[in-house]
């Protein structure tokens, strides 16, 4: 990581109120797709790992039992509070859980683990922690959408931060789910420096 979770968290936190103005048409596709194959049945519950002000854990209120938004910063919490408000959604509790301590514990068990443009302020070994930390929930299905390479990236068009961001390859992050038994059933190209991984699990037999 190329910034502590506090220094992340205080970051986010100060650009919170202008965040959902900021973003990009390839965000916007890959938030789209991220809530796309997630697809919660009425039953199931999802948690949305680095849910920010809640683009994907409130787009998935309606179709999901509940849906547990964990995030390291208030600022963005907060504003994901007021919008889950504003829109009177009362199936979305958004409570503070890092990647690797995402605060589950108490919580019924998870059917769904969703998370969007946020995995890649982890440093690739703490991604893979992350990684094992989703595959420890019963979740059946993991929906990563995120800045990723596809191929070797572009030095004059960055998709992200190199000072505060750390993206890993495709590869990696496939390496990451197949390691902790899951499949990697469609990988979506968003931009050649962003997609998104849906990952399933294998049964005892290898079969998802
Ligand atoms: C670019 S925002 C994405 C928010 C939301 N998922 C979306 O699609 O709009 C990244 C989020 O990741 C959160 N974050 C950064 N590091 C984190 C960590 N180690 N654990 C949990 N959340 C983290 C930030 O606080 C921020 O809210």
């Amino acid at each position: 990581m190329k910034r502590s979770v506090e220094e992340h968290a205080a970051r986010f936190s100060e650009k919170a109120a202008e965040y959902d103005d900021s973003n990009t048409e390839e965000y916007r596709a890959c938030a789209d797709l991220v809530v796309a194959h997630a697809d919660p049945g009425p039953d199931d519950v999802v948690a949305d790992l680095g849910a920010g002000t809640g683009a994907i854990a409130l787009a998935l209120a309606s179709d999901a039992s509940h849906v547990l938004a964990r995030d390291v910063s208030e600022g963005m919490m907060e504003q994901g509070r007021r919008k889950a408000s504003e829109a009177r959604i009362t199936n979305v509790e958004f409570a503070y859980g890092e990647f690797r301590e995402p605060n589950l514990a108490d919580a019924d068990p998870v059917d769904v683990v969703t998370s969007n443009f946020a995995l890649h302020h982890l440093s690739d070994a703490e991604k893979r922690e992350a990684i094992e930390v989703m595959a420890g929930t019963d979740a059946r299905r993991v929906v990563l959408g995120d800045v990723m390479f596809f191929e070797q990236p572009d030095p004059d068009a960055p998709f992200y931060s190199p000072e505060v961001d750390d993206p890993a390859t495709v590869g990696t992050l496939v390496e990451a789910f197949t390691a902790v038994g899951f499949a990697v059933v469609a990988v979506e190209r968003v931009h050649d420096q962003v997609g998104v991984i849906v990952a399933e699990r294998l049964d005892a037999d290898g079969e998802e």
